[in-house]
């Protein structure tokens, strides 16, 4: 990875705020944002022209023998200001500014599973080719949103691929904003189908109004179309049957109350989003589903540690 080649220190050691990476990601606003640690703000290999000259040789004629000569390349330093900006541009929410895979735990082997297959889409991805991307199922706080901004991390800022992530109610009110500035939803849409990778998050969140279906429909349809890759995380199952609402507990111990919130829970992502995005969906992702007794990251560690049936309704907040 030629950005870390920069990273020791000419001591040899490597930045104790960076680790060596050479830049760091930090809160700003609302967004999660990248920039260049103090430690490599000064290129000593260019001395901050951005590019460096190299000495080549090659064999033009017989009569003249080899021969040396300069040419102009890019210094690592340039790159890395490349790669920072594309992931600024991801548009990732401050909350994930940490996320990496390196720091997401796993409670549940179906996380475990998640995690490699984000990051053998992410390790292996290839800039150009046609790589099959991921969605992940599962309940609130289980590190769904961490996956795809580790994901698109890696992508901008170890490939400087052009990525993007977008919450899908953001995106339905933008376009809704956009329409009412006369737009097209096309027109809206445009930017979001070209986009090297595609995360959305909260798929099969909203009304699902007419407006909405077909949003999505045409985003989905286009990349689809284009051969584009596209991630997504959703609270809804991907189950074929509602398998879920007869395993929850021993029917003895459910009040009606309790079979209803098991239903709703076991909404299926297939009746929010239609039959033909589910359809694409099978053909362009790899499926990982959270079990729903998967522990929410975000309650405190006691609440984590009790049993979920003993907590009132289910032990887990219906939507949010
Ligand atoms: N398995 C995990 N390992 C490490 N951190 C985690 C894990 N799961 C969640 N987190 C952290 O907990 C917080 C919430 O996680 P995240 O936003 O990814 O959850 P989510 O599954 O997307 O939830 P929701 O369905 O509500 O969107 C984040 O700060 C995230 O980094
Ligand atoms: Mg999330
Ligand atoms: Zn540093
Ligand atoms: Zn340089």
């Amino acid at each position: 990875m030629a950005v870390r080649e920069m990273a020791p220190k000419a001591n040899g050691e490597a930045c104790g705020v960076c680790g060596g990476r050479t830049y760091v990601i930090e809160r700003r606003g609302d967004q999660a944002q990248a920039r260049i640690c103090a430690c490599s703000e000064h290129c000593s290999v260019c001395g901050g022209r951005g590019h460096v000259l190299v000495e080549r040789e090659g064999e033009f004629s017989q009569k003249m023998g080899p021969r040396r000569y300069e040419v102009m390349e890019t210094c690592t330093c340039t790159k890395l200001r490349t790669r920072i900006a594309r992931f600024d541009a991801l548009g990732l929410p401050a909350s994930a500014a940490h996320a990496n895979f390196e720091n997401y735990r796993s409670y549940e082997e179906a996380q475990d599973r998640g995690r490699s297959v984000a990051m053998q889409f992410a390790y292996q991805y290839v800039q150009g080719g046609s790589s099959k991307g991921y969605i992940i199922s599962g309940p609130v706080g289980t590190g769904k949103t961490h996956l795809l901004a580790a994901t698109l991390a890696h992508l901008a800022l170890e490939l400087g691929v052009r990525g993007r992530y977008v919450e899908i109610s953001l995106l339905y009110a933008t376009i809704r904003r956009g329409f009412q500035e006369g737009k097209s939803g096309g027109e809206i849409i445009g930017p979001l189908s070209e986009v090297e990778v595609l995360a959305i998050d909260e798929l099969g969140k909203g009304r699902g109004s007419p407006f909405e279906m077909e949003t999505l429909d045409e985003l989905i349809a286009r990349r689809y179309n284009a051969g584009r890759t596209t991630l997504f995380a959703t609270n809804y199952s991907l189950e074929p049957e509602r398998r879920a609402m007869r395993s929850a507990a021993p029917s003895g111990y459910r009040t009606t109350d309790d079979s209803r919130s098991a239903a709703r829970e076991a909404e299926l992502l297939r009746e929010r989003v239609g039959e033909r995005i589910y359809s694409r969906l099978c053909e362009l992702c790899t499926f990982v589903e959270f079990p729903k007794e998967t522990p929410d990251r975000r309650r405190p560690r006691q609440e984590m540690n009790a049993p979920m049936h003993h907590a009132a309704g289910n032990g887990r907040p219906q939507g949010r």
